[in-house]
């Protein structure tokens, strides 16, 4: 495998003063590698623009250097025991289990393993039973993928072996009876008088992890269970339970709540009959955690602004920047204005490979000294929720326990675009590199502290503004910003397709966030049928409008229309002269017809208003976009047949971005922009153009 020369992460993306961060690094050097500590103000590798721009930070953390070591990538998820399991000397063993492959011809997929005995799918289909590499016994018939099969073997003292593999959706049932001998002294030698049991891996070198779902393993002993798990219960825990025997760890997150060998289309929801969710469906690509050792850490000073921040890490030429987030300490804020980061969409986006990915980006990055690597070559790292698993099915788990490609200052998401073409943290360095142009003393906060803290996280600021695209969230954050805007607070929404997906934090590894991509939207996968509820807490997954939240009830405009990474001017449409503050200093009503994302203020993915969907506000319109040349595409939900939509109108009208304002009743107040190139505009001509003006202005406002 490909490993990157120097890689690393760290534990949190975001830390208050007090609090520690650790760093966890992989270098195939020989020497040294060195960290130092930089404050990031730029991200966009764009020589046309403002440039990756960093400050030394070296007084919060002195440049120092240690040993490097290689540290290797396990992916591919499995359960194991948590302490060996010893079968009584001189008696018969059962072990059973149900089992459904959704990959074959994938070389060998070990489904179970104790000591030195594993049951596998073989490469060419059939299922073995081996004693280490030696098979004992083989299926004369090859599996087929996404059918339920019965397994159980049972081996005697006397090295009698006999396995049956039955099909309960074949006619003939019963598949295979195959039985064989072993002498007595290796049989001895089987379970070495105890050892661990490892359900979808073996414990070679390749642990040969399993694709598929398996349910109700159980091992028997003469007549008596020794082992024996259900899978039905704490469906939500990242530990299954024994009922009898050693509880099993699940590593690197295997998918839960998933349906089982009963499912019947009845019920929908597995907490209503979890028997029917009885399954737990294991990938070879699985990853969670690297869990590589930490080789230092920093300890934030209390004089530590608050700010974006890059750990650099660098040995023989070779080089890793790990970006992390430092936020003022809780109700201590050092500015009225906070900048709220999506880290939790950061993270569902770490190492999406994109199927538009080109080689020939890589000229692009090695003529603008961009970041040099993409996920789609290194998909060993991992994979994005995004992409799909080697099986096919959808990956609904993120984390940033790993390396993350496109979490780097100067990665480069689309490397043909006639523009930065940036996404996420690089392209939201845009409006960091402005507020810093423009002297705005800002605070950070990200969706971690939105989430865990709630309101008490905002309550200090007057104006709380996003990023590019704020996509994920949870109940907590949904309800922290309403309270926000509703007390009162000033909400800049600048960014598109906002607001969407409702995503679960994991309650015993908060790092870790599921997303079932259920029922519709705009989605790069499907969740199927009968698992459209999350794992983690049960709650009905998917678009947050399908939830009864769209985002309009918050910022007043959602998801309509979404395009190649192309953008469009707005045209001042309100030329009312109550919201004359908005375009002070602003003579022309083309607004935003440049842009280092899209080249143009409107573009990509465009929110518009729905008084359908919204709470009733007065929502002024101040300024749109318009599909002129027929590049956008109504999003799904919008859609109703080839000639209707949910507007009731013609669909070039509302494939739109809308620029609007409006205030809540009890004196809060919203400015959305409705686009994701947006904030990209803001340091056109060194950060002098109309867009940078208007957020200007309204930043004043919201101030007053
Ligand atoms: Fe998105």
């Amino acid at each position: 495998m490909d490993y990157l020369p120097i890689a690393g992460y760290c534990d949190k993306l975001s830390v208050r003063p007090g609090e520690k961060i650790r760093f966890y690094v992989s270098s195939q050097s020989e020497r040294n590698f060195s960290a130092r500590l930089h404050r990031s103000i730029c991200a966009d590798p764009n020589p046309k623009g403002p440039g990756i721009i960093e400050e030394d930070a070296s007084q919060y953390f002195p440049a120092s250097s240690f040993p490097s070591r290689f540290q290797p990538i396990s992916i591919g998820s499995y359960a194991e025991t948590i302490s060996e399991l010893e079968p009584t000397p001189e008696a018969n063993i059962s072990i059973k289990f149900w089992f459904m492959p959704t990959r074959i011809n994938a070389g060998n997929q070990v489904i179970f393993s104790w000591g030195n005995l594993s049951v596998s799918i073989q490469n060419n289909g059939q299922l073995s039973v081996k004693r280490n590499e030696q098979l004992l016994l083989e299926s004369g018939v090859s599996l087929k993928i996404r059918r339920w099969y019965r397994f159980e073997f049972q081996i005697a003292p006397n090295g009698a072996m006999v396995f049956d593999l039955k099909c309960p959706a074949n006619h003939s049932n019963q598949l295979e009876t195959v039985t064989g001998q072993i002498n007595t002294e290796d049989f001895a030698k089987l379970f070495n008088s105890g050892a661990t049991i490892r359900i979808a891996a073996g414990f070679g070198r390749d642990k040969n992890c399993f694709n598929g779902r398996i349910e109700a393993p159980q091992i028997k002993e003469n007549d008596t269970t020794i082992a024996e798990w259900d899978f039905s219960k704490d469906i939500s825990s990242l530990t299954a339970k024994a009922d009898i025997g050693p509880d099993l760890l699940l590593k690197n997150a295997p998918t839960r709540g998933v349906t089982g060998r009963k499912w019947d289309a009845t019920e929908f929801s597995w907490k209503h009959k979890p028997d029917h969710y009885a399954a737990i469906h294991f990938h070879d690509d699985d990853v969670y955690d690297f869990d590589w050792d930490c080789d230092f850490e920093l300890e934030v000073p209390d004089d530590m602004p608050s700010g974006v921040y890059v750990m650099r890490i660098n040995a023989e030429g070779n080089e890793d920047a790990i970006p992390f987030f430092v936020c003022p300490p809780l109700n201590r804020p050092k500015s009225d204005i906070c900048v709220l980061v999506s880290t939790f969409t950061y993270t569902v986006y770490g190492n999406h490979a994109r199927p538009d990915y080109s080689p020939s980006y890589l000229n692009r990055m090695k003529e603008w000294n961009a970041y040099p690597y993409n996920p789609a070559q290194y998909p060993h790292y991992g994979l994005s929720t995004y992409n799909t698993h080697s099986d096919g099915s959808g990956i609904c788990h993120a984390s940033y326990k790993r390396v993350l490609f496109n979490l780097r200052p100067g990665y480069i998401t689309f490397g043909d675009a006639e523009c930065s073409g940036l996404r996420h943290f690089q392209a939201d360095s845009h409006l960091i590199a402005w507020l810093h142009h423009q002297n705005i003393e800002f605070d950070i906060i990200t969706d971690n502290e939105l989430d865990r803290d709630g309101l008490e996280a905002l309550s200090s600021y007057k104006i709380v503004m996003t990023g590019s695209h704020p996509e994920y969230h949870t109940s907590n954050m949904l309800d922290a910003l309403k309270q926000y805007r509703d007390g009162g607070g000033g909400l800049i929404y600048l960014g598109g397709n906002g607001f969407y997906w409702r995503i679960v934090r994991h309650s015993e590894n908060p790092s870790l966030i599921e997303i079932r991509r259920s029922e519709d939207g705009l989605r790069a996968w499907a969740a199927e049928p009968g698992e459209y509820y999350n794992a983690f807490d049960g709650s009905y997954g998917g678009l947050w409008r399908r939830n009864g939240r769209p985002p309009q009830q918050l910022v007043g405009i959602g998801f309509t229309a979404q395009a190649n990474f192309v953008g469009m001017p707005y045209k001042r449409v309100c030329h009312d002269s109550e919201f004359e503050w908005v375009f002070r200093g602003i003579e022309t009503d083309t607004l935003g017809d440049f842009g280092f994302s899209g080249n143009g203020a409107a573009g990509f993915e465009l929110d518009r208003c729905d008084e359908k969907l919204d709470e009733g506000e007065d929502i002024t319109i101040l300024a749109q976009s318009y599909d002129k040349d027929g590049q956008f595409i109504l999003v799904p939900e919008e859609i109703l047949t080839h000639l209707t939509n949910l507007s009731g109108g013609p669909e070039d009208q509302v494939k739109r971005a809308d620029m609007v304002y409006f205030k809540t009743a009890s004196g809060g107040q919203v400015f959305s922009v409705g686009s994701i190139t947006f904030c990209g505009s803001l340091p056109w001509n060194n950060f002098d153009n109309n867009i940078s003006t208007l957020l200007s202005n309204v930043i004043t406002k919201f101030r007053e």
